[in-house]
């Protein structure tokens, strides 16, 4: 394999951290980025079993060149407690998902899911501001994509989902947090909305059941995704056919990509918008 990076003693580390960790995707994102932008840094991963956390958080701490990290399973709640300070959606949510050390080695985290599905949506010229949406799904992606869009004040959002109590839990605490946005328990029927959220995996297989009946979307609507791998899934394809506008799932994992690299000290601009 070609080596790309040069590191020397002034190169700033940045680690993923993750137990497993064959699988973290953030350093074969991150250090093309870094190559790219000519930027003197490297991400690496970093295997940390639960029970290492808290003596793994101290020790990057004491290491001033090590600057922070994406966050991945299990470590997106245990980390919250060792964390000097969460960002707003990151205590909505529950779940840090990067943190990054300041100039007196404070860990601040913060979780980036909703923001960089709605900075997405925006970025494609589908603003969810005063929109009705309707978000299939109370998993966990779900979750961050409730507060963002009521944080982004959309008009009213409906939650659906196959365990009603789960669409139930994240309505009362989006509806907590958001006071003033109506929010409510739906059933997965896209009539009345402008938007159309699939946050299910269902789509990931091609012979998933539809997150929502395209008999029931019409044209004026838009299909949005979160699944990044088929890129066409079938409900995009299907809502593509009754003539909707649809929005890709891969502008998410862009726009988080772009969020992570600031609050690392970089203005990169969302991968794929550069040449
Ligand atoms: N683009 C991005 O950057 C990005 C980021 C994160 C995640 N994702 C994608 O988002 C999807 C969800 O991830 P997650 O972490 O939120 O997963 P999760 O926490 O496991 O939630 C899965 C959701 O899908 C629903 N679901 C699963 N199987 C279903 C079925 N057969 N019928 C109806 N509903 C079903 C679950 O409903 P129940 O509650 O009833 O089980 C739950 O609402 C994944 O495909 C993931 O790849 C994309």
């Amino acid at each position: 394999m070609q080596a790309t990076l040069t590191i020397s003693g002034k190169t700033r580390v940045f680690g993923c951290i993750a137990d497993p960790i064959g699988h973290v995707r953030a350093p074969s994102v991150f250090n093309p980025l870094f190559e790219k932008h000519g930027v003197d840094a490297v991400m690496v991963p970093l295997h940390i079993p639960p029970a290492g956390l808290e003596a793994a958080i101290a020790g990057l701490r004491a290491m001033p060149n090590f600057k922070g990290m994406a966050v991945t399973l299990p470590h997106k709640l245990p980390i919250m407690p060792l964390c000097d300070e969460i960002g707003r959606q990151g205590q909505f949510v529950g779940a840090v998902n990067f943190a990054a050390f300041d100039d007196d080695r404070r860990l601040i985290g913060d979780n980036c899911d909703g923001t960089g599905f709605v900075n997405g949506m925006l970025a494609a010229g589908f603003p969810v501001k005063d929109k009705q949406v309707l978000m299939v799904g109370s998993g966990g992606a779900a979750r961050a994509i409730a507060f963002s869009l009521a944080d982004s004040g959309v008009a009213r959002l409906g939650i659906a989902n196959r365990t009603r109590e789960k669409a139930e839990e994240l309505t009362a605490a989006v509806s907590a947090g958001y006071p003033g946005v109506p929010v409510e328990v739906s059933e997965a029927d896209p009539r009345g909305f402008d938007i159309v959220v699939n946050t299910t995996s269902l789509g990931l297989r091609e012979d998933d059941a539809l997150p929502v009946d395209p008999d029931l979307l019409d044209p004026s609507q838009l299909m949005a995704e979160i699944i990044m791998n088929p890129v066409d899934t079938p409900i995009l394809k299907a809502a593509k056919a009754k003539g909707c506008r649809i929005h890709y799932g891969r502008p998410m994992f862009d726009h988080q990509v772009t969020i992570i690299a600031k609050m690392f000290g970089y203005d990169f601009p969302v991968p794929g918008s550069d040449a």
